[in-house]
């Protein structure tokens, strides 16, 4: 990607977030409700921070197929929520016990567990409101087929089953296999269902969506080696979330078995896997396939 790809595409994702933000925005207002502190750590929870990766994707992947941007914005939105709801939960005192995120305290140390557990339940039960509602799709099969697929990625068989992976007492003997299951589940399954999110409302061919599943899949890999990498290499301060926690903790990385060097190399190999994948798509894909190299050389 030379600089001039480059800069496009970081004014292409600046633009996507802010998009994705004023929607988060209307999707939570704020509440005088008797309740209104679990819409609070919501709010803090969802706005204003992150880099918005799965809504991009599924706002790009959508545009593949003419989707109004305004109901992918939705499913967007709703993977955001999700994705949100797991890193409240993943810094929790029970699992990764950080106190940081995103630049700023994480809600269990901003607010406290109680109330970052139900934000974070919260979060997970609104996106599926959000798909929900007619103003996602007209269709109601489509809408049913975007609420299954979240559930599946985000559940058993897909996040919520990579963080137990993530978390069990063997899995410091986890090999390469092992690692990459644990990751696609754990990262791999969100980023998944964000492509498929454009190809489910915009009634894509199944040859379509497959291309969108292999790019997805190498993309969403690529994605956590490039987490992992960052773990070791990076700063708190550059991160916005705490460094060095992978070793700390003995998590199976990439970059415990294959060393920096090699982790890199496969994530290299992944982003150009990846970029390749939507090649017949031609120049409406151009974003997409540029993302990877975003995803590669990300600071944070
Ligand atoms: C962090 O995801 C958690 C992982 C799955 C590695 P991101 O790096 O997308 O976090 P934000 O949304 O930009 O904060
Ligand atoms: C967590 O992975 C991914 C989730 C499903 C939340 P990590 O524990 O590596 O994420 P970070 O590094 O805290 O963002
Ligand atoms: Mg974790
Ligand atoms: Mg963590
Ligand atoms: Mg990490």
């Amino acid at each position: 990607m030379d600089g001039g790809d480059g800069d496009a595409l970081m004014q292409r994702l600046q633009a996507g977030a802010a998009r994705v933000e004023a929607t988060l925005e209307a999707l939570l207002p704020a509440s005088s409700a008797p309740y209104a502190k679990v819409i609070e750590a919501m709010r803090y929870s969802s706005l204003d921070g992150g880099k918005r990766l799965r809504p991009f994707l599924a706002v790009e992947s959508a545009a593949l197929f003419d989707v109004p941007e305004a109901r992918a914005l939705r499913a967007g939105a709703a993977v955001e929520m999700v994705h949100c709801y797991s890193l409240v939960h993943d810094d929790l005192p029970a699992m990764d016990d950080s106190d940081l995120r995103r630049g700023r305290l994480t809600a269990h140390k901003r607010f406290d567990e109680a109330i970052a557990i139900l934000a974070g339940d919260g979060l997970l039960t609104e996106a599926f409101a959000v798909l929900a509602d007619s103003a996602t799709h007209p269709s109601a099969d489509v809408r049913i087929a975007l609420v299954a697929a979240l559930a599946q990625a985000g559940g058993k068989d897909g996040m919520v089953g990579g963080q137990m992976v993530d978390i069990s007492p063997d899995r410091h003997d986890l090999d390469l296999d092992g690692i990459k299951t644990l990751q696609a589940l754990k990262t791999g399954a969100l980023i998944g269902f964000s492509c498929q999110a454009g190809a489910i409302l915009g009634q894509a061919s199944a040859e379509d969506r497959a291309r969108l599943t292999g790019y997805a899949a190498d993309l969403g890999l690529c994605f956590q080696i490039v987490d992992d990498l960052l773990d070791v290499t990076s700063t708190a301060e550059d991160l916005g979330k705490p460094a060095g926690q992978d070793i700390e903790m003995g998590k199976a990385t990439f970059v415990g078995m294959l060393g920096v060097e090699g982790a890199r190399a496969e994530a290299e190999r992944l982003a150009e896997s990846a970029a390749e994948r939507l090649a017949s798509f031609g120049p409406r894909a151009q974003t997409l396939r540029q993302l990877t190299r975003f995803v590669l050389e990300r600071s944070n």
